[in-house]
């Protein structure tokens, strides 16, 4: 496949392809047309047809895509072809939550630890993985192929922890806690901020009412 740059929108939108063409599969739909497509998912035809021509488009004319192919193909893109290895930094409320959230597991990513710094949380083991302290955490990430660790750490120990991590040498971070990191441009980062979301849904809220009003 001819090597571009794809834009930020467009990889943006590909996760949300590859979670319709996943349930399409799931229920045994073969092809799909991109009419059909954009009715499902509220995106138009010629949106889809644009984004997937990105990658050479999978359409074909007449015939539409071909659901497991496209599938496929998008997860490749995408990264997924391979698993991954998790491990979550601060097993607090969140960290639990995402230790206990199975789901990530069918998409390849694999929690292979759990750290924190409260001893009355080491020890305990969540879907069966012992939480450790964190004086582990560098023999860990050192001697074990570690590909993502989730930052869900107060903000304030964020960044000390994220440096230590990239130290030793994890290269993609996905940060819960409500800071930037400011890490080398060989570490991939990916914020997730719950409150950004709710920001623009009260923000889509006061629109809407201001239209009523
Ligand atoms: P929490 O206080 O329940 O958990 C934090 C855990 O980190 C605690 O168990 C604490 O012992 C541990 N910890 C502290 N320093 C540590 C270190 N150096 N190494 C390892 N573990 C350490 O807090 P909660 O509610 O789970 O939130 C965690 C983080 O996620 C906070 O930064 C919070 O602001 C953020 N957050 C982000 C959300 C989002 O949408 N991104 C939503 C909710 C929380």
């Amino acid at each position: 496949m001819e090597k571009k740059r794809i834009s930020k929108a467009v990889i943006n939108r590909l996760p949300r392809y590859y979670r319709y063409l996943g349930d399409l599969l799931e229920k045994d739909v073969v092809r799909i047309s991109s009419k059909e497509l954009s009715e499902k998912m509220k995106v138009t035809a010629s949106q889809i047809r644009q984004d997937l021509n990105n990658f050479g488009g999978f359409g074909q004319q007449g015939y539409g895509y071909n659901v497991e192919y496209l599938h496929s193909e998008i997860g490749k893109i995408l990264g997924l072809e391979k698993q991954y290895s998790l491990i979550i930094i601060g097993a607090g409320n969140l960290g639990q939550a995402l230790a206990n959230y199975a789901d990530f597991e069918r998409r390849g990513f694999f929690v292979k630890g759990i750290f924190d710094i409260n001893p009355r949380l080491v020890g305990m083991s969540i879907r069966g993985i012992e939480i450790k302290n964190v004086d582990e955490l560098e023999d860990f990430v050192k001697n074990n192929d570690i590909d993502i660790a989730a930052l869900t750490v107060p903000k304030a120990k964020a960044p000390q922890v994220a440096a230590d991590l990239v130290k030793w040498g994890i290269k993609g971070i996905w940060n819960f806690a409500p800071t930037d990191l400011n890490l080398p441009d060989d570490v991939v980062v990916e914020n997730v901020h719950l409150s950004d979301s709710l920001m623009k849904l009260s923000y889509k809220l006061s629109e809407k009412r201001k239209l009523a009003d």
